[in-house]
């Protein structure tokens, strides 16, 4: 593999030592950054960077040297929380939200994560990696370096494997860390919906087996809410998932105080997910642990939903992820250029503290954190570079846009 230097850099953002893993408190406030910088990345990896001043005389004879011109660079987006593998969007209902129905209002008249389903059960795998391909290019060219992915549109056996099949074809298909998650548990399929327990015994005695024997999925997830997935159920399903050697990350308290929170960190979640409703025992739980509150602003924007509390959270010393949850439903959009701008505007995060939020604390929520997230020696280099910019704060600032002029993964120019 060639050697790529990047020279020019107004600012290069984001160093923080390879063994810092997470970041909580007040350390989410600190984004080490380098003025006029160069950055050299081999064999895919970041291998050196400094200051303009002390630009290295032996570099790599083979070279592909860049000027970044005056912009900044960043580590990549990780967006760690994601259910691109999806057969159609849903602008209707889009239209019914316009009018003034609720989400529960718009899943009881079989709208909702059903809806999906039906479409979903009837596409073939070939057509949904291309479609949810597009997508994840689309993510790519707007600076996510690493993703995660649910299956969940599936709710029968053979739908939840090709879902999490199309997951493994973009593994191995893209230049990025993509992580999966089983998430079976996302709503009851019709036939189950008076008989909750056969569901779950057919996700723990038919899906379960299969995806570990098949290396399917990375996570469990489930989504805990009044309506969907009790905490018993949850508690039910997180176990057995453990005995697959799948960690939980869950959905928890997107639309009421739902309990998730305990029983996502009760079984050690890596992360707990949404959080929009949140009050001071979920908090208090939180702190307790080493799970990370993943936040989902974007998704608050579209549903009109309340936005989470990051500043309780930041100040419980908890530490924050920025995701995008791009899905037909609830979140149209894996813009995470926007979901940074939102962390700020909405979730009155400082930038520091949404772009670390979305670059090493999401890595983390993805257990990719030592590979990746930060800018640091050994890690894989994927970054972006910007245009030239007054200040840090000019990226969340100019919301809704995108000051990305080049890609970079691997070490290599996108
Ligand atoms: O994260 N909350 C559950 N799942 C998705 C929405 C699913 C849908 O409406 O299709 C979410 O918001
Ligand atoms: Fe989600």
């Amino acid at each position: 593999m060639s050697a790529l230097l990047i020279t020019d850099i107004g600012l290069l953002v984001g160093i923080h030592p390879k063994n810092v893993l997470v970041l909580k408190g007040s350390a989410m406030g600190a984004l080490p950054a380098v003025n006029n910088a160069w950055i050299l990345c081999e064999s895919g990896l970041i291998t050196r960077f400094g200051s303009m001043d002390n630009i290295p005389t032996d570099l790599p004879t083979s070279l592909t040297s860049v000027s970044a011109n005056g912009g900044y660079v960043f580590p990549s987006w990780c967006d760690s929380h994601t259910h691109i593998v999806f057969a159609s969007s849903r602008e209707e209902e889009f239209e019914m939200k316009i009018q003034g129905k609720s989400y529960e209002e718009i899943a009881a008249a079989g709208g909702g994560i059903l809806n999906s389903a039906h479409k979903l059960q009837k596409v073939s795998e070939d057509s949904l990696f291309e479609s949810a391909s597009m997508r994840l290019n689309d993510m790519i060219k707007l600076g996510t370096g690493a993703v995660e992915i649910k299956s969940g549109y599936g709710l029968t056996v053979d739908s939840e494997l090709k879902m999490l099949r199309v997951i493994k074809r973009i593994k191995e298909a893209f230049k990025i860390p993509v992580k999966a998650s089983f998430l079976a548990a996302h709503t009851y399929p019709e036939n189950y919906k008076n008989d909750h327990n056969a569901y779950i015994q057919l996700i723990v005695d038919k899906m379960l087996p299969q995806i570990a024997d098949e290396g399917l999925a990375d996570y469990m997830d489930v989504f805990c809410e009044k309506g969907f997935f009790s905490v018993d159920e949850t508690d039910k399903l997180l176990d057995v998932a453990a005995k697959y050697g799948l960690p939980p990350k869950i959905h928890a308290n997107q639309l009421s105080i739902s309990g998730g929170v305990q029983v996502g960190v009760k079984h050690n979640a890596v992360s707990v997910d949404h959080l929009e409703v949140t009050d001071k025992e979920a908090v208090r739980c939180l702190s307790k642990s080493n799970t990370i509150a993943t936040l989902l602003p974007s998704c608050s924007l579209f549903l009109g939903i309340p936005f989470a509390n990051a500043r309780n959270l930041i100040d419980a010393d908890i530490p924050v992820a920025l995701a995008s949850d791009f899905n037909p439903g609830s979140t149209p959009s894996g813009n995470m250029n926007l979901v940074v701008s939102l962390g700020c505007i909405k979730l009155k995060m400082l930038p520091e503290e949404a772009i670390n939020a979305a670059t090493l604390n999401g890595a983390a929520a993805i257990q990719l954190s030592d590979i990746t997230g930060s800018i640091a020696i050994g890690k894989k280099a994927n970054l972006f570079i910007t245009r030239p910019m007054s200040s840090l704060a000019y990226l969340p600032y100019s919301f809704g846009q995108s000051q990305i002029e080049k890609v970079v993964l691997n070490g290599e120019i996108y």
